[in-house]
């Protein structure tokens, strides 16, 4: 491969940017093509519009350097692209099933002005069966751009960590020269991971070498799909064994330790909580379910899944209940608002549904989030207060509930949060604190799964 590449990404979202972050700070002239104006106003001015450590960072020295363009029309940048990657969102539709509008008009504007020795790059998480029907429509066009499923693993708030030190790269696709382009590109990253985690001011990671995976294009969507079905399937199953321990007086997180502890099975994903959220596993599983009712295929084990992830922020709220007697007029204190720590992204977050839903109770709730205040407003209900700290979220409170894992919360003094306090009980949803800590501080401990 020539050592001067040029690369296209469409879409500034969380894959789209950290893509485009990464590969312009190692040798790839890079143009980031976005649609949404405000997104594009703040990364011209070196900021991105969610918070994600080590993002900044790349790229105001992406700019500074000149190797990332930022438009939100890709006609010229399409024809010089060697490669072009599609990053844009597929969010759900009311029945589950992905919206690939976005993917479909990204495809168009590369048939119809890509040059033909490009290679169209899928990153976007897509039901299988996507690229076959775009690489038909290329045919139809007389487009010879060739097609590579490209799926990322990647997680928010460690994006940046989870592309230098990845598991695995997997490429999908009818044309092995474009297959080896793409993993050519990410062999760059692994070049400079060193430089790139320098630039980006985050830890290196004790990590094996990843595995660059070939394997045809409908495999490698699956792949994607599998992965973080899998993964919510781990966590439901252990939010249900959750569930029987708070009634048998186990505790979940003994428990996982142990079976995790099983080389066939793995600790990582069975922490018992309030459950998954994000953009990713509520989405990719019910379009999992909807993909494989398209081919026929019934999916009992993932709807099962989802209808047990569902039911756990009002699983805790009902704990709550009835530890208080009764949510009515109780102040209660929702700690965390983002989907997950290191991340300001609220979207489908279980600690906005339990604060909604202790709301709908008619307890007075207060919420507080180190960065995803913002950007859970909208989908907060009007009577749940937004705090500017966690201090003024729990003074007074007959209860405080820890729904997000953040730093602030796990290494606060829980003696000078009971004292800030004016009731007792402490609601670990994340199940992250020393329950002997928290008891000796005079509180009640109430866990998912251990109490
Ligand atoms: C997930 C996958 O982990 C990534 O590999 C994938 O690339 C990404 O989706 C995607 O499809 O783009 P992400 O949604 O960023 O990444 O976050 P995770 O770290 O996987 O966490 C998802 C949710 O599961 C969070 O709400 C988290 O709190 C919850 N969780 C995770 C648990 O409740 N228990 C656990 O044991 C682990």
């Amino acid at each position: 491969m020539a050592r001067k590449q040029r690369a296209t990404i469409f879409g500034a979202g969380y894959v789209g940017l950290t893509t485009a972050v990464l590969f312009a700070n190692c040798g790839v002239e890079v143009t980031l093509v976005e649609v949404n104006p405000e997104r594009l106003k703040s990364l011209r001015a070196g900021k991105s519009f969610f918070y994600e450590a080590g993002i900044n960072e790349l790229l105001q020295n992406a700019l500074k350097q000149g190797s990332l363009g930022l438009e939100n029309e890709a006609e010229l940048a399409l024809k010089h692209a060697g490669v072009i990657f599609s990053c844009v969102g597929t969010p759900d539709y009311p029945d589950g099933s992905s919206n690939l509008s976005y993917v479909y008009e990204v495809a168009d504007r590369v048939a119809a002005f890509a040059s033909d020795d490009a290679v169209f790059v899928q990153k976007s998480t897509v039901p299988v069966g996507t690229g076959e029907k775009i690489e038909a429509s290329f045919k139809a066009k007389s487009c010879p751009v060739s097609y590579v499923s490209n799926p990322e693993f990647l997680r928010e708030g460690t994006a940046i960590q989870d592309s230098l030190w990845f598991d695995r790269v997997v490429v999908g696709g009818t044309n092995p020269k474009a297959c080896q382009t793409v993993i050519e590109l990410y062999k760059r990253i692994e070049e400079n991971r060193d430089k790139l985690a320098k630039i980006a001011g985050i830890p290196r990671v004790d990590h094996e070498p990843g595995h660059y995976i070939t394997t045809n294009r409908n495999s490698a969507e699956l792949i994607k799909v599998t992965a973080n079905a899998f993964l919510a399937l781990k966590i439901s199953f252990a939010n249900s064994i959750a569930k029987l321990a708070d009634q048998a007086d186990a505790d979940v997180n003994d428990v996982m330790d142990a079976v995790g502890a099983d080389r066939r099975i793995g600790r990582a994903f069975l922490n018992a909580g309030r459950g998954y959220g994000g953009g990713c596993f509520p989405k990719d599983v019910s379009g999992l379910i909807a993909s494989a009712s398209d081919h026929g295929v019934d999916m009992p084990i993932m709807i099962a899944a989802s209808d047990v992830n569902e039911s756990m922020p009002g699983y805790i709220a009902k704990k709550v209940q009835e530890n208080l007697k009764s949510l009515q007029g109780k102040k209660i204190a929702v700690l965390g608002l983002s989907f997950k720590s290191g991340t300001s992204d609220a979207r489908k977050s279980p600690g906005v549904s339990l604060a909604n839903s202790l709301d709908k109770g008619k307890a007075d709730v207060q919420v507080y989030d180190p960065h995803a205040n913002g950007e859970a407003k909208e989908e907060l209900r009007n009577g749940v207060k937004i705090c500017n700290t966690m201090s003024e979220a729990i003074t007074k409170c007959d209860a405080v509930i820890i729904a997000t894992d953040w730093p602030e919360f796990k290494t606060a003094d829980i003696k000078s949060m009971a004292s800030k306090m004016s009731g007792s009980l402490f609601v670990d949803a994340m199940n992250c604190f020393d329950k002997n800590k928290v008891k000796d501080s005079g509180l009640k401990y109430v866990g998912v799964g251990r109490t």
